[in-house]
């Protein structure tokens, strides 16, 4: 059954497109059919494998819909069996006249039926806002994974997106979980606050936790992805963890 995960959360500079290439290029290098979606405007997962984009993206895929199949947009990237559906700095207008659209936010989930045969990981990394375009992830979604990083007011972002989980799911919906992110473990204090205020949502956070980690953020400057740049950093082998974590939980 191919598993399609979300990682969102409007908080911006959380982890969501780290964890989401970390998790598409992790699990494509066991071997894993995957097909990572970046329906964030700002585009950045391309460049963080190094993958150069060309027309048609995703935003000719909403802009043109029904007309432009969905596989018409995927590329390959270097990394063997991950895909990239890339997106567009002009997805972000596009997204704002989806407005006046029946059913706007169901559109990549109804086109994702005809291509998840060919995968056996569907990856949706979301722009830092609740828009029509997160709710398109979450709708896809059959797993909506919140990153959170020690931030102030980190649990005021899950408490927003919960909203929308329930809005689009359901409120017997129970496919979420939340991933603590660029943790400082010298920050026990900081540490300790931000796990305390996430309250009763304590028990949905998973027990592995991606540490601080500089490589994480060189592989994506040199364009490369995280297991091939440094397989060996805190970060490559906390989010091999948490991959064996998740194939556990799901
Ligand atoms: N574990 C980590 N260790 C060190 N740096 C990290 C880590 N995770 C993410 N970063 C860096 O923090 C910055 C923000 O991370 P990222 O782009 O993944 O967040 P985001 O939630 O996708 O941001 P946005 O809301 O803008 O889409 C990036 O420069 C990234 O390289
Ligand atoms: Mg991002």
């Amino acid at each position: 059954m191919t598993r399609r995960i979300a990682i969102s959360t409007h908080k911006g500079g959380a982890g969501k497109t780290s964890t989401a290439l970390a998790l598409a290029s992790g699990l494509a290098h066991q071997g894993s059919r995957c097909l990572l979606i970046d329906l964030d405007p700002q585009g950045h997962c391309a460049p963080g494998l190094g993958v150069e984009v060309s027309t048609p993206t995703l935003k000719e895929f909403f802009q043109q819909h029904p007309t432009l199949p969905l596989r018409s947009v995927i590329i390959d990237t270097t990394v063997p069996n991950l895909h990239l559906a890339p997106s567009d700095l002009g997805l972000a207008w596009i997204a704002e006249s989806l407005g006046g659209r029946p059913k706007r936010e169901e559109l990549l989930g109804r086109s994702l039926r005809a291509i998840e045969a060919d995968y056996d990981w569907i990856l949706i990394d979301t722009p830092p806002n609740l828009g029509v375009l997160t709710q398109n992830a979450v709708a896809a979604a059959d797993f909506v994974l919140i990153p959170v990083a020690p931030d102030a007011r980190a649990n005021n972002a899950v408490e927003d997106l919960l909203n929308v989980v329930v809005e689009l799911k359901g409120d017997t919906f129970s496919g979420w979980g939340i991933l603590l992110t660029k943790v400082d473990a010298r920050k026990t204090r900081s540490n300790s606050v931000i796990r305390d205020s996430l309250g009763n949502w304590k028990t949905r956070v998973f027990r592995t936790v991606i540490p601080v980690s500089e490589p994480l953020n060189q592989a994506q400057m040199a364009g490369r992805d995280l297991f091939s740049f440094d397989p060996k950093s805190p970060g490559a082998i906390a989010y091999r963890d948490f991959i064996s974590e998740l194939h556990d939980s799901l």
